[in-house]
């Protein structure tokens, strides 16, 4: 593997990576590899052969991305987690910060790469709205809307502010320690958006920026920083 650098993100990019985890198991040997002990011992514990590759071959993908922007080869790049699990890379490049986030539905793989702040990513497989989801997923004005919404338009808005709300949560490194509700959004505006509130609050809400990830139809996914002026660079 070349150790060039790839270039970083400046400060209003962030760079979105997006791969297939099934199409990349032919490679799963060279990214076991790679991995730690303790993304080794984390991979013996899936059930299923099947999210073990895609844990592998997720991970294995990410080292090498990495990689490529630290100089350095996958296996050396250091990762270290947040109190609520959130991975960050200690690994300097002369002059940036490496920030990046990772996230999977069944076989789609996206990371963001920025540049000194922090940035979280959810891709979400559009899929059957199970009952329970938009009481546990809206708050009460959300509902409102969504429930006044056409049948046939429900799927893609319910997804769309899912991966939303969980990419903030995933750029604040909560996850879902804080309720989904924390980052309310208006459902009539699709694509790039800004959260109505946060915490209950506008003044906050105004820092934070959203944007759409373009990732075929079968999914949804959005990219969240808080943070004004950025917008997506797609690698591939
Ligand atoms: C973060 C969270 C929303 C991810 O949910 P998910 O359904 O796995 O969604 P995604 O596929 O989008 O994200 C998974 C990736 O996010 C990253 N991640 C894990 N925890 C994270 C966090 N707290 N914040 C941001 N990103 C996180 C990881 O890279 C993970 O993938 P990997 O383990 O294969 O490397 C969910 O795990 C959560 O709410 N966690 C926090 C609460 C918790 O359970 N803490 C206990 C662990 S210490």
């Amino acid at each position: 593997m070349s150790l060039s650098p790839l270039t970083p993100p400046t400060m209003q990019e962030v760079h979105v990576w997006q791969w297939d985890l099934d199409a990349c198991v032919s490679e799963f040997d060279r990214y076991w590899k790679t991995l730690s002990a303790q993304e080794h011992e984390r991979a013996g514990n899936f059930r299923f052969e099947l999210h073990r590759c895609r844990y592998v071959t997720g991970r294995g993908k990410l080292r090498q991305i990495l990689g490529h922007y630290a100089g350095l080869p996958a296996r050396a790049v250091a990762l270290e987690y947040g109190p609520e699990g959130k991975p960050f890379c200690t690994s300097r490049p002369a002059g940036w910060r490496i920030c990046f986030n990772l996230s999977h539905s069944e076989n789609t793989a996206a990371l963001a790469v920025s540049n000194g702040f922090e940035v979280g990513i959810d891709v979400e497989h559009i899929r059957a709205i199970e009952e329970s989801m938009p009481v546990q997923v809206f708050s009460a004005r959300e509902r409102e809307q969504f429930d006044a919404l056409p049948a046939s338009e429900r799927q893609t808005v319910f997804f769309e502010t899912w991966a939303r709300k969980e990419a903030c949560l995933k750029a604040l490194g909560t996850g879902f320690i804080l309720p989904p509700e924390h980052f309310e959004f208006d459902l009539a505006v699709h694509g790039d958006t800004t959260p109505r509130f946060v915490g209950g609050e506008a003044q906050e809400a105004a820092h934070w920026r959203v944007r759409a990830l373009t990732s075929g139809r079968t999914c949804a996914g959005a990219v969240a920083a808080r943070r004004a002026e950025w917008s997506i660079v797609e690698m591939n």
